[in-house]
């Protein structure tokens, strides 16, 4: 049986290693038919608007989409559109894993194998009631904090749990200092925890826990925390394990979710043909796991880390001199 998702090919390096991710997949045989649907500069150009109804409309059929990295117009009063998707379909949990890959320049070579679990939609992020004053002295800007919000994403976080066979979730808060907000989410999280005996929960200050993440990764197995905190710590554990190139994430809702690299269009390397594609890779992994399909997940992973070891076929980021798509040959030749 096939299975239609939708595929955008975004920005700077975005068809490079969509291209890529595609060709790996089709010799995986996960049996996916692509829609593909322009989003960002691409779609601004060809249809005058960042974010085209037809593309959202074929998410909102779809329920699952591949994305590579697009990039908003800075200024002319764009709003961010990897923003608005998430506002839209209300992908509340943005899930990065990150592991440790044999041959990458990171400081950790092994024993990093972790999952941040940041909530997606409100907190410091939701930029509500941003005020400069007059003279220019003084800004503010809102945070909002739920109990719907905080409870259905350590909820995600403690589900993710046991359905991954993982043992620990850790609260990262600063409940201390920010009473209202952050007291709210860790009250809730106690809470949510209480319900799930079987895994060990723990909490831990937010500036404690990128210490911690820096001196000891190994002894984490899942982070759930608010917006701007997990946006941080997130890209920490994404240097830990060597880089952006690494890094997919999820953004999942109710009705849809969309799989993508963190890393950005690239524009400095774009249309060379030298992106490293692992982190799309990795995203595209991430959705077989959650359409269903764990053992293609589990084949293309093998098949990306034997492709790391073998050292043949690395791009220049990982210390090879290969292009995006010999490295995907590569992979796809292992699977
Ligand atoms: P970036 O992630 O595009 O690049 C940072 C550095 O990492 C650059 O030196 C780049 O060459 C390198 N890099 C990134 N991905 C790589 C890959 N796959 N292989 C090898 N090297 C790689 O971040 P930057 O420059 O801050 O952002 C550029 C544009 O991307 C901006 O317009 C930004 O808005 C957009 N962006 C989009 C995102 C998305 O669509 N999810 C996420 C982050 C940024």
């Amino acid at each position: 049986m096939t299975q239609k998702i939708t595929v955008i090919r975004g920005d700077g390096i975005g068809p490079e290693i969509m291209d890529a991710t595609l060709y790996v997949l089709d010799q995986l045989g996960a049996g996916l038919e692509y829609e593909f649907a322009d989003a960002g500069v691409v779609a601004l150009e060809k249809h005058g608007d960042l974010m085209p109804k037809e593309t959202l409309d074929s998410i909102e059929r779809n329920r699952i989409a591949l994305k590579s990295p697009l990039s908003t117009p800075i200024g002319g009063g764009f709003t961010s559109i990897n923003v608005s998707l998430r506002r839209h379909f209300d992908l509340y949990a943005n899930v990065r894993p990150a592991k440790s890959f044999p041959n990458t320049k990171s400081r950790f070579g092994e024993g990093v194998d972790l999952i941040t679990v940041r909530e997606n939609t409100e907190g410091a992020y939701l930029a509500e009631g941003q005020e400069v004053s007059a003279d220019g002295q003084t800004a503010i800007s809102g945070t909002r904090i739920t109990r719907k919000g905080s409870e259905r994403i350590v909820r995600y976080a403690f589900e993710l749990a046991r359905n991954t066979g993982r043992k620990k979730v850790t609260a990262v808060h600063k409940a201390n200092i920010i009473k209202s907000t952050s007291g709210l989410f860790l009250t809730v999280a106690r809470e949510v925890a209480a319900q799930y005996p079987d895994i060990e929960f723990q909490e831990m200050i937010v500036d404690n826990a990128c210490m911690q993440l820096v001196m000891r990764p190994e002894q984490f197995d899942i982070l759930v925390t608010t917006n701007l905190f997990g946006d941080i710590i997130s890209d920490l554990c994404a240097g830990l394990v060597g880089g952006l190139g690494l890094a997919p994430g999820a953004n999942i809702g109710e009705h849809a979710a969309i799989f993508e690299a963190v890393h950005g269009t690239a524009p400095d390397i774009a249309g060379k043909g030298i992106a490293n594609p692992c982190a799309l890779l990795l995203a595209a992994a991430q959705m077989l796991d959650h359409i269903g399909q764990p053992q293609n997940a589990e084949r293309l992973r093998k098949a990306i880390v034997a492709t790391l070891e073998a050292k043949d076929s690395l791009t220049g980021d990982l210390g090879g001199s290969a292009g995006t798509m010999d490295f995907a040959k590569a992979i796809a030749s292992r699977i």
